[in-house]
């Protein structure tokens, strides 16, 4: 508890503020007594205290007075109100106002610090709660998630209508292009952001296990099972909950997940009763679900279900235009975190990174550039510092493809990082061995200028960067 909390008592009878001053102060707080009405609403306004214990019946104001003008200047600040016995009535009418609590008169030293302890660990869990919400929706900002290309503009309006209601949403989208982070912002502009988004990655599970975990157990349900335990079905209850990789349930948690979205209740294992919920699903997946209903590896039911409001989030090649503005938004937050300072990328670095494939999207983009802000170790990073990207590439080759979608990814990061390479190095020779003369040096490897300074441009080469022939 915080104890040298600052505690103000407001009364007009001397013997309640020295026995208040004693009682608390010995017990570590720091105690301010006011006797009358008027000086002590001064000092509740001008001074900083934490609780405020105030006498209902004054000569000059009255207590009632006194909590109505603190509640509007001195918000947050509990109010513990003091009453004799005959004004208990009063008492739960100040309740009422919001009051936080009250003691009759005459009390003990153990009810008054109990009611002080009660009151300063609720001021704590009330801003512990409020300073947990502001980073919930710092976090999942819009402002926070990077997006300019049209693709995700349309989604944000998507997501702004879809968030206050509570139909379920679909994300899909490869690997690493923010359905998380989606599904974030959907609970945190949802109504049920005060509440808990409980998160459960269904591919980590076993069967028998995901079961208990979803929907509980009673004691005694099976060898193990030695007390009761909520699901996250309870957990999340008038929350959101927010299934990662959904196409990983097994067909028979498939059925009971559909029962719970259907009737709003569900049967923690080994219970005879049924338990309601009222519970918000937000799903992701990488898998194309309605194929996996064909190949019937997932229940038609539970796709149709799932997709009352699906939401594709477009891989990173698909908004290349965004990649220099998340470049720059993760080089500011890994420089910040990690406390390094650099200016930004040259041209030709955020180039390379616009012509890269990133098949694994925007995490792989992140991951990068973390590495590039450890590594560097000039003020900025230039196409030297991302030499690392193209074998990045390559070692890409060594992990199976899982999707038709990352295969061509690959295919085409592995021909872009390859040739674009070959690329480079013949434009270089050409002009090198020309001095930096276009039109000689497309003549002489046989292409018409225009193309020979297109493909230039697209390998973002100036003649300035060949170097002099010997
Ligand atoms: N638009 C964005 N702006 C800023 N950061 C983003 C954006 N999209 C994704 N990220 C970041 O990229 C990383 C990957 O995002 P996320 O985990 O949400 O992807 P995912 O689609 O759930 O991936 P997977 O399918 O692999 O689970 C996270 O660190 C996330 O914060
Ligand atoms: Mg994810």
């Amino acid at each position: 508890m915080s104890k040298n909390a600052n505690v103000l008592v407001i009364d007009d009878e001397p013997s309640i503020l020295n026995g208040c001053r004693m009682s608390l102060s010995e017990n570590g707080y720091e105690v301010t007594c006011q006797p009358s009405g008027q000086a002590g609403l001064e000092e509740a306004l001008n001074g900083k205290f934490d609780v405020v214990l105030l006498d209902m019946k004054l000569p000059d104001l009255n207590g009632m007075d006194i909590l109505a003008e603190l509640h509007t200047h001195t918000p947050g600040v509990p109010i513990v109100f003091m009453t004799g016995y005959s004004t208990v009535q009063n008492a739960v009418k100040a309740m009422k106002s919001g009051a936080f609590d009250y003691l009759a008169k005459p009390f003990s030293d153990d009810e008054l610090l109990f009611a002080i302890d009660k009151a300063l660990e609720n001021k704590e869990l009330k801003e512990e709660n409020q300073c947990l919400r502001k980073q919930l929706f710092e976090r999942f900002d819009f402002s926070n998630i990077v997006g300019e290309n049209n693709k995700i503009l349309e989604i944000f309006d998507t997501i702004k209508k879809v968030a206050p209601i509570t139909s379920t949403v679909l994300l899909t989208g490869n690997s690493g292009t923010g359905k998380e982070l989606f599904a974030g912002a959907i609970h945190a502009h949802s109504l049920r952001s005060a509440r808990q988004m409980v998160t459960l990655d269904c591919s980590t599970l076993s069967p028998s296990l995901l079961e208990s975990e979803l929907f509980g157990h009673v004691k005694g349900a099976f060898t193990g099972a030695t007390q009761n335990k909520q699901g996250i079905f309870g957990t999340a209850n008038r929350g959101t909950l927010f299934l990662d990789e959904v196409s990983n349930l097994d067909m028979e948690i498939q059925g009971k997940l559909l029962r719970v979205m259907e009737y709003g209740e569900y049967k923690p294992v080994g219970a005879s009763k049924a338990k309601k919920c009222d519970v918000r699903v937000i799903a992701a997946t990488n898998k194309d679900l309605s194929s996996m209903v064909t190949e019937g590896t997932f229940r038609e039911d539970l796709f149709y279900r799932l997709n009352v409001f699906p939401i594709r989030l477009p891989s990173l090649s698909e908004r290349k235009d965004d990649i220099p503005k998340l470049a720059y938004h993760f080089l500011r937050f890994f420089c910040r975190k990690i406390g390094k300072h650099l200016e930004g990328f040259s041209d030709d670095a955020l180039a390379t990174l616009m012509n890269h494939p990133w098949p694994g999207n925007i995490r792989q983009l992140k991951n990068t550039i973390e590495r590039l802000v450890i590594l560097a170790d000039k003020g900025y990073l230039d196409s030297n510092s991302l030499q690392g990207l193209e074998s990045d590439a390559r070692s890409k080759v060594n992990k199976a493809p899982e999707t038709v979608a990352e295969l061509k990814a690959v295919k085409k990061e592995l021909l872009d990082s390859y040739f674009g390479n070959i690329e480079k190095t013949f434009l270089k020779k050409a002009l090198t061995d020309c001095n930096g003369n276009i039109t000689k040096a497309a003549q002489q490897v046989g292409m018409q200028r225009s193309n020979f300074s297109l493909l230039m441009k697209k390998h973002n080469m100036s003649v300035k960067s060949i170097p002099p022939s010997k």
